[in-house]
Formats: C-alpha cells, sequence, structure tokens
C-alpha cells in the first residue's frame, strides 16, 4: 500500500540536489499509492563517515519537499560519487500519519540501520518484546516497521562481522507478514538491500554497458542453513516467543506450509533451462554481478511508473528475492533456499515499454479525467491483435495452451475486488451464455472467509488491475494450493497475480494512476467478452451471436467518444447533484453491474453515500427511500430487461420519485414517462442521458462512463482531490 523508491548512483558524481530531487520525483510517481506521509534518508557524502540524515514529514510529497529545502544539514551543491538514498510515501496501517510513523524507520539515534517498508509485519508486537527484553526499548513511532531496523541493529551488535547480506537473510525468516523491504546502513555505506515477500518490488539498471542478457541469474546462499545449524544460532534462536516458539521455527512453518508463491514466469512462459545464457565476463567468483568498478545507477521501486524516465530495464523481484547492491556498485540477487526441484534460476530483465507521456496528467486537470478520456483509444489497445474483425478469429496470445483445459472445467470462478469484481459481475451473463459453463463470481476477501470449496478441475480467474490485491492474492494462492487452473487478468506486467497464475490476460489499458478505476474497468469487461467469444468459438449455435458482439466491438470507440461528448450535461447535472448527500442507482440485467460500479465512484471520490439498487429488488425494500427529493438516476437499455426497467421506473414515478434516466439515443418511453411526473419546480433540468445503441452485454461500457464524468464533475464541484481521495490507495496490498 505504501510506495517504495531508492537511487542508488555509483561512480555516478551527482550533487545532493540531484540527488533529492530524483528520490522526491520517485515519490510522487508512487504517491498513488499512499499519500498520508512522506520521508527519505540521504548521506552526508563529505567526511570520513558517512553520516545518514532522514527527514519525514506528515502529509503529501510536497510537504516532504519544503521540509528538505529547508534542512540546514543537507548541503544541495555537495558532490556524492557514489550514494545511496531511500524514499517512501506511506499509507497509514499501524499508528496515525505523523513525521514519527513515517518511513525511514531507523534502529537508533545514529541512524545506524534505516528501512522504508511496504506491507505488514505480523508478529512485530513479539518481536517488539523480545528487543526490549534485550534493551532495545527506545521505540518512537506506533508502526509495525520500527521493530526491523532495531531488529537489524541487534543482529549486527550480536555478530559485527556479519555481511549485510546475512544480516537481511536472518532478519527476514524472523519476520512474519507481507512486505517489500529496503535496508541501508552506515555499516555499510553506499550499499542497498532489498527483500519482498507478498509486496511488489522492482530493480531497475542504468548502464552504459550493454546488458548481454534477458535472464539475471539468482545465486542461491547456503546462510541461512549455516545460520540455522550453528554459527548465528545465537542471534536467530535467542528470540523468544510468547508460547516459547522461536521466531524461526515459525518461520520455516510459514515457508513449508506452500504459502510463498512458486516463482512460475511470466504467465506460465518458462523458457528452456538451455534458453538462458551462462554468463561469461560479468560471473566473478561464482557470481553474477552488473556493474562491479562501472559507472552505473540503480533504482528499487514499488512500480515501474517511477523509474521509467531514468531507464526502461527492469527486473521485477520475485518473493523471496534478496537484491543487494554492493560497495562496489554490483548487483547480485540471492534467495536463501530453492524451493523446488524446478524453480527458475533466473530473473527476467524486462525492457519496459512504457513511456513517460503515458503516465503524465497532459492536458487535463487530473490523471481520472485523462483515463475517462483514453478510453475509445485503451479499449482499442485492449483489442489490438486479438480480434480479427474481417474473420471473426480471436486469438488471447496468454490462454492458447490451457484452453482446452479450461473448456473442460467443472466450472469458472471469477475472483475480485471493488472495480474489478464489478467487471467480472458486468460480464458473468455473457461468460454463462457464450461458455455454456457455470460462472460464479466472488468478493475475494469472502471467497476466502467461507473457505470456499474449489476442485481441482475449477478455473479460477483473478482479475485485478494492479495485480498486486492482497485479497485476490490471497485467494490465488488459496486455489493454486488446491489444484485449481488460475489465470490472471491484469493490467500490469511483472505483477504477482500475473506471475503467480499460470496464464493470464493483459488488458493492456495502459498505466491507471487515479486511484478510481475507469479505463481499467472498460478493458476489463472487454478482455473477459474477448474470453467468452474465444471459448465459443467453435460453437455452430452461437455463431450468429458471437458476429454481433464481434460487429460491436469494432464500432465500439467510436460509441465511447459519443458518450464522452456529453460532457457539458453531466457537469450541468453535476451542478444539479453537488449538494446532495445521497444518490440511488437503479438498474437490473448487464446494467446492473454499472449501478454498483456508478455508486462506487460517486462514494470514492465524491464522498456523497450513493448505493446501487438491482430494480428488481425496489419492491423488496429500497422503495422505502424514494421521495421526491430523493436524487435517483436509473439505467434501462433496450435489451431483454427493458420491459421490467419501465415497470421499475413507474414503480419510482408514481411515488413521487424523479429519476434521470441512462438510456438509449433513440428511447422516447421512458423519457416521457418522467416528463409525464415533472414538477414545475424541475422545469428545465435534464431527464435523460442518452447513449449510443449497443448489443446488450457491451451496454455497460457506454453506460458506466456517465458515471464517471459524473462523480469527477461532482469531485471538482466540492474541490475533492480526485486522483487521491482520503482514506483510499491504488494499490491495496494489505489484507
Ligand atoms: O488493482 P485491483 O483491480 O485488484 O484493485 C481492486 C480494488 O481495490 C479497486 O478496483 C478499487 O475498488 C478501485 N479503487 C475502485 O475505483
Amino acid at each position: 500500500m505504501c510506495g517504495i523508491f531508492c537511487y542508488l548512483n555509483y561512480l555516478t558524481p551527482k550533487t545532493k540536489k540531484y540527488i533529492l530531487e530524483t528520490l522526491l520525483n520517485g515519490l510522487k510517481r508512487l504517491e498513488y499509492r499512499g499519500y498520508d506521509s512522506a520521508g527519505l534518508a540521504v548521506d552526508l557524502c563529505s567526511g570520513d563517515v558517512k553520516q545518514t540524515v532522514i527527514v519525514r514529514e506528515r502529509g503529501k510529497v510536497a510537504a516532504l519537499e519544503d521540509l528538505v529545502r529547508l534542512n540546514k544539514e543537507l548541503n544541495m551543491n555537495e558532490m556524492c560519487t557514489n550514494h545511496c538514498g531511500i524514499a517512501h510515501t506511506r499509507w497509514a496501517t499501524h499508528g496515525e500519519p505523523a513525521p514519527r510513523n513515517s518511513h525511514p524507520h531507523r534502529s537508533d539515534a545514529n541512524n545506524t540501520f534505516v528501512v522504508i517498508h511496504n506491507g505488514i509485519v505480523t508478529n512485530y508486537m513479539d518481536i517488539k518484546k523480545f528487543l526490549m527484553s534485550k534493551g532495545y526499548s527506545d521505540f518512537e513511532s506506533e508502526t509495525d516497521t520500527e521493530v526491523v531496523a532495531k531488529l537489524a541493529l541487534y543482529i549486527y551488535n550480536e555478530q559485527p562481522s556479519i555481511t549485510f547480506q546475512k544480516l537481511v537473510e536472518t532478519l527476514i525468516e524472523m519476520v512474519d507478514g507481507a512486505f517489500a523491504f529496503l535496508f541501508k546502513s552506515s555499516k555499510f555505506p553506499d550499499e542497498v538491500i532489498a527483500t519482498r515477500r507478498g509486496s511488489p518490488l522492482l530493480v531497475a539498471i542504468k548502464s552504459r554497458m550493454e546488458m548481454m542478457t534477458e535472464y539475471f541469474p539468482i545465486l542461491y546462499s547456503s546462510a541461512m542453513s549455516d545460520s540455522l545449524s550453528g554459527g548465528e544460532s545465537s542471534v536467530v534462536n535467542g528470540l523468544g516467543l510468547n508460547n516459547g516458539q522461536d521466531i524461526n521455527a515459525q518461520s520455516r512453518k510459514v515457508a513449508q506450509s506452500g504459502d510463498m508463491p512458486s516463482g512460475v514466469a511470466l504467465n506460465g512462459h518458462v523458457p528452456p533451462p538451455s534458453a538462458v545464457p551462462s554468463t561469461t565476463a560479468s560471473v566473478e567468483a561464482g557470481e553474477f554481478k552488473l556493474g562491479g568498478m562501472e559507472p552505473v545507477e540503480y533504482f528499487f521501486a514499488s512500480d515501474a511508473s517511477a523509474v521509467i524516465e531514468h531507464t526502461n530495464k527492469v527486473i521485477y523481484l520475485e518473493d523471496g528475492d534478496i537484491a543487494h547492491v554492493d560497495n562496489a556498485g554490483g548487483l547480485r540477487i540471492v534467495r536463501t533456499k530453492k524451493k523446488h526441484a524446478n524453480e527458475k534460476e533466473f530473473r527476467y530483465i524486462t525492457e519496459l515499454q512504457l513511456s513517460l507521456e503515458q503516465i503524465m496528467k497532459g492536458e487535463y486537470g487530473t490523471y481520472m479525467e485523462k483515463e475517462i478520456f483514453e478510453q475509445p483509444e485503451s479499449v482499442v489497445n485492449t483489442m489490438r491483435g486479438r480480434i480479427n474483425f474481417e474473420t471473426g478469429q480471436v486469438k488471447l496470445g496468454g490462454l492458447v495452451e490451457y484452453l482446452d483445459d479450461i473448456k473442460r472445467s467443472r466450472r469458472l470462478i471469477m475472483i475480485a475486488c471493488g472495480t474489478s469484481y464489478h467487471s467480472a459481475l458486468a460480464t458473468r451473463q455473457i461468460l454463462e451464455e457464450l461458455s455454456q459453463l457455470p460462472v460464479m463470481v466472488e468478493l475475494a476477501s469472502d471467497f476466502l472467509d467461507r473457505n470456499t470449496p474449489i476442485f481441482r478441475d475449477d478455473v479460477c480467474f483473478f482479475i485485478s488491475q494492479s495485480g498486486e490485491t492482497a485479497d485476490s492474492l490471497m485467494a490465488l494462492r488459496y486455489c493454486k494450493k488446491r489444484g485449481a487452473l488460475c489465470v490472471g487478468v491484469t493490467n500490469t506486467v511483472g505483477s504477482s497475480i500475473s506471475r503467480e497464475t499460470s496464464c493470464g490476460i493483459h488488458i493492456n489499458a495502459g498505466p491507471e494512476i487515479g486511484v478510481a478505476s475507469t479505463k481499467a474497468y472498460t478493458s476489463q469487461i472487454i478482455s473477459l467478452i474477448m474470453f467468452a467469444l474465444l471459448i465459443s468459438a467453435d460453437r455452430i449455435s452461437m455463431h450468429e451471436r458471437r458476429k454481433e458482439i464481434i460487429r460491436e466491438l469494432k464500432t465500439l470507440p467510436g460509441k465511447i467518444q459519443k458518450v464522452l461528448d456529453l460532457r457539458e450535461s453531466l457537469q450541468e447535472l453535476a451542478m444539479k447533484y453537488y449538494k446532495e448527500k445521497s444518490i440511488l442507482v437503479m438498474g437490473r440485467g448487464y446494467n446492473y453491474a454499472t449501478c454498483l460500479e456508478g455508486a462506487l465512484k460517486i462514494k470514492e471520490i465524491t464522498y456523497m453515500h450513493s448505493e446501487g439498487i438491482m430494480s428488481g429488488e425496489l419492491k423488496h425494500g429500497p422503495l422505502a427511500l424514494v421521495e421526491p427529493t430523493m436524487p435517483i438516476i436509473m439505467v434501462a437499455v433496450k435489451d431483454s430487461v427493458y420491459v421490467k426497467c419501465q415497470n421499475a421506473l413507474e414503480q419510482v414515478t408514481s411515488r413521487g420519485g424523479w429519476p434521470i434516466v441512462i438510456c438509449d439515443e433513440d428511447d422516447t418511453v421512458l423519457e416521457s414517462i418522467v416528463e409525464k411526473n415533472r414538477k414545475s419546480k424541475q422545469e428545465g433540468a435534464p431527464i435523460t442521458v442518452k447513449v449510443p445503441k449497443t448489443v446488450d452485454c457491451l451496454a455497460g461500457i457506454l453506460t458506466v462512463i456517465p458515471f464517471q464524468l459524473l462523480s469527477l464533475y461532482i469531485a471538482v464541484a466540492n474541490e475533492r482531490n480526485v486522483d487521491c481521495p482520503r482514506n483510499l490507495a491504488k494499490s491495496v496490498t494489505v489484507e
């Protein structure tokens, strides 16, 4: 949930000003991940011993920037030939947003070890008790992270000859929970160690040297077996827990339980071992090193948007990886042990295709606005190269090898959270119709709470824009353990879900920065519909239906543009609604998902109450809410439930309700029902929002856009922070 960033320059002289600007810019790109406080740690480069300075502030990165500018210890002109700076933007889990709870956290008043963290350390209370019993009691924060910095110092003090890498290997065996950590220490100047378990982290490389390989070999360290069986046992085994267990025993249990991911490569694509080049010139004393007495710069970040302006060469770290940049500028990725025999022994060096322009706001006031208006293009990108509009052929490269298994499955289970869950609801009906399989749609958290039975012949889809949502990821591991085929539908190449699933569909909507998901939603729907088309390709009986959908997919970008052109009337509507306390949104059939998603958009960025209501349920309770002053929006297009929607509208208007109706552009019936009930004070106000006609299963794409725009304009009218709504974060990497 937090954003992690590190900039390390080796044999590359930079001013302190440059270093600080790089760190602060990196944080700004990650701010969507959390924005209640921020902090950074840099070194004073003059003097024999590098002293670490920490600056932390409540609020957004801009507030930290101001504080950095005022800091008297930092000399902006100071030149640093080698330097490691770390920075963090926080989304609070333990302890209120305040400088003392902001990262980096430190081991002691000398800042000997400093750490930044994304995730939650679940056994932090036990570690804290232990550390206090050993005299490490100067805790400054209420966070779960501070114990980690102090634990690092404790391990070091117990064994001052320990290497940085072994220290971190030892430490993470003692920590339970989810994390991405970055460690920096004055005992190991100009070095950094990054490691992850359950939270995303990548390392990006900027070097003049040509990268000779697409693969970065992993080293296996014997450190843990050493430490567990003797050498460092005084450090490791000395930690007494409440129930007499030691922390290592607990950690070993977690590792054996299979909770850790298997490390399967991107969507199941694992190159044969022979394709992994043996490293030649780069191997030194058995260790792969990049850099090493060559100028090089490294960036560590929670996601690629923070590094793309510097370099496009990245390595996505996997759970259990320890990436170490040493004081000779060498990078190595180490794992303590092999989890299984066919674990891949390398990481891909990915060349990012993302451009900085793609992640900038451009002419728009907010990222959300930009992302809404990008939809005519993003849906094309989702379909590009996958649908042949002439022949009607659909191809999803990521599923090719698994299609037969999917067709033979017992049921399809779609698992997701929030907006991604709504995309599953929006496509369930067409999936059932075209696949002729039972389709279950599950909220990931509830799915786990229920210990839902899962079978080997189930196919489970994990839909997630970020690919990092903790609930969805946990559900994925749960299903994987039970032998189901797991399919990822994500917008983030290299994300945990895309790596841990056997196969998948990349929705290709482009980076989505605004916390409120918009273009990812419409691209998720299209991806799932393409899947439905693919799985039904052999069914003659579905031929006409498929043809109709494919024809409509082709015209969709133009129709989306027509809805976006309604922005002025939606702005007008926003001015009518922006002082209201609540808006009810009603619909059924394919458009029920639009109602839920529309209400979520309104809640999320306007902070107004809003509820999506299945209009078939009106008479079972919600009708009691209807009165002339209650703002209501109804969605009703001419599909198989149109007449029922018309009835619902009558039920509402006959009780004094006066809804706005989102309907087809040629509809006059619904308009006249509302018109008939118009009261004098409603004179002049818009009655309908008319969207182009399309096939039933695609209508939700067109009917949701008015809600995206309406919520945006209401939020702007109320001066809300559209891109970073309060209490929320883009990527929810905690349960
Ligand atoms: O990254 P994911 O799609 O897995 O995220 C799931 C939800 O947290 C997300 O869709 C959330 O509901 C959005 N902020 C809604 O706009």
